[in-house]
């Protein structure tokens, strides 16, 4: 990520951030407060926080921390059930991208129903949001905080590895000491208006993205053979094809001989063009390595609040609303709570799969507790419902207008080059095969998300909401940001 970083920028600091948490220094005895800081060389640094109890540690990799004191590699301790045997229970799970919006929620759903977790993040996501002067909704904490309140509340210890997963050495040191019998991958650029701004975020996110994958699949095959990588795809990858769209593989008969196939895709950004080539290099490796994959290929995601981000304002997730991170119902409530005009992109036809962050966690759970076999590159379209864009305003509105909001919608310009009246008709029945409870899109979800919106409003900054990024006049020239 260095020409990333480098990049001119000048700094927009959103303008007052009221945050709401009660802080962690407040009860004392309540958190753990020490940490072990190791870089990729598997060098260690201590670190002692005031109050240290010695029963209450996190181990935190970092590849950027300056290195104090040798140590020796961590001992697993012997309840670790690291066994590279297929048929053992799977236990440990890696989390890559558990800072961000999916990862987080997952990450503690997947602790509390009982897996040894462990976090990969190089936090990159926080840094685009200085970078761009956006902001989540929501206060969010710092990992670290977010990490020491889960212990607090749940006794429940995830472990923390900070790094950047396309240093393969980092990556390698997290697979030797975690010893992964899942690894979840959702540590990409996400943003499609993000991979659009400018060259060099279109070449950051491909890079980033492609080479973290590859270095994930080269990771398993070296250290963890047997370990299941579920990784977070996108119903993006397929477009808006004519005919219905099949769960990763359409059987097709051709001059008399028939074959079933990849389905095709044709993405329709940077950021979803590098979903494709994943996808590919995974399935290639599943082929030539025998590595064991799920590719989830995950409609837009809405809502906030999971089981266990509810259980205090320390784990709250981020939410974003903006219109580079923003996703389209989010961006929709927010937009109705602060009284703007709801953005439809041109006719507002373009129909997508939409699903509840309280499914997200809960099909990954199902992926991982029901893995693919060795060599088997498995397609789940991983969503529950399909809307267009129109339907969203209308069900926005219409609960807007139950909470006494007044709630207009308008149509911009389309800032992308996508169709905007299509056929849609996506298959998402094998998630469904294997016991997911759907949580549809209902009045009383849409009622907690509005009033999520309006409690936080006044955070709400909205120069933020228009789309900036235009598919079309994307240029060679770094955009700078300006306060
Ligand atoms: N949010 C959605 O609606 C949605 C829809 C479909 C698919 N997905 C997919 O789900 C995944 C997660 O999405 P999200 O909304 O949680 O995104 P997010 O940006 O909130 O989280 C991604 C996390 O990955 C981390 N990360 C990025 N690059 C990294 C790297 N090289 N090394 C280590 N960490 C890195 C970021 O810091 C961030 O915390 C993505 O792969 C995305 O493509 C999301």
């Amino acid at each position: 990520m260095a020409h990333l970083l480098s990049t001119s920028c000048s700094l927009k600091i959103p303008s007052c951030r009221k945050t709401s948490f009660q802080s962690l220094d407040q009860s004392p005895n309540a958190f753990p407060t020490s940490f072990t800081v190791k870089t990729s060389k598997s060098l260690v640094r201590r670190v002692v926080l005031p109050g240290e109890s010695s029963q209450r540690s996190h181990t935190v990799y970092a590849t950027t921390t300056p290195i104090k004191q040798e140590a020796s590699a961590q001992k697993r301790s012997s309840l670790h059930q690291s066994s590279n045997d297929p048929s053992s229970k799977q236990k440990r799970v890696m989390v890559i991208g558990g800072d961000g919006y999916c990862g987080w929620a997952t990450a503690l759903h997947l602790s509390n129903k009982g897996y040894e977790v462990a976090i990969v993040d190089n936090l990159i996501r926080r840094l685009f949001d200085n970078q761009l002067g956006l902001d989540s909704l929501t206060p969010i904490t710092s990992i670290h905080n977010r990490i020491r309140c889960w212990k607090s509340l749940t006794g429940k210890t995830i472990e923390l590895y900070i790094g950047d997963i396309c240093d393969f050495e980092f990556l390698s040191e997290t697979f030797k000491s975690f010893e992964p019998d899942a690894v979840v991958h959702f540590g990409e650029q996400r943003s499609a208006p993000y991979s659009m701004i400018d060259r060099s975020r279109a070449v950051f996110t491909q890079h980033n993205n492609v080479i973290g994958t590859l270095n994930v699949l080269f990771a398993i095959k070296e250290y963890r053979e047997q370990c299941h990588l579920v990784k977070l795809g996108t119903m993006g990858e397929y477009g808006t094809p004519n005919i219905d769209i099949e769960e990763g593989y359409l059987t097709i008969t051709h001059n008399g001989r028939t074959d079933t196939l990849p389905y095709p895709k044709q993405a329709s950004s940077f950021y979803h063009l590098s979903k494709v080539h994943d996808s590919n290099n995974i399935a290639f490796t599943c082929k030539a390595w025998g590595i064991r994959a799920t590719d989830l290929n995950q409609g837009v995601v809405y809502g906030v609040t999971t089981e266990e981000t509810a259980m205090h304002e320390e784990l709250c997730n981020r939410l974003d609303y903006d219109g580079v991170f923003g996703t389209a119902l989010n961006r929709f409530c927010v937009q109705a709570a602060v009284g703007h005009p709801l953005t439809v992109y041109g006719k507002g036809g373009q129909t997508r799969g939409y699903l509840d962050i309280r499914d997200t966690v809960q099909c990954v759970e199902i992926a991982i507790a029901n893995p693919a076999q060795p060599g088997e590159f498995r397609v789940f379209n991983q969503f529950t419902e399909q809307f267009s864009v129109n339907e969203l305003a209308a069900l926005v509105t219409k609960a807007g207008e139950k909470l006494g909001l007044d709630v207009k919608t308008i149509s911009v310009p389309n800032p992308r080059v996508e169709a905007e009246e299509h056929y849609y008709n996506a298959k998402h029945t094998k998630l469904i095969e294997l016991g997911l409870k759907p949580h549809l899109l209902s009045d009383s979800l849409l009622d907690s998300l509005l009033n999520f919106a309006i409690l936080y409003k006044d955070r709400v900054d909205s120069k933020q909401i228009m789309p900036s990024v235009s598919w079309r006049k994307i240029g060679a020239k770094t955009k700078t940001v300006t306060a």
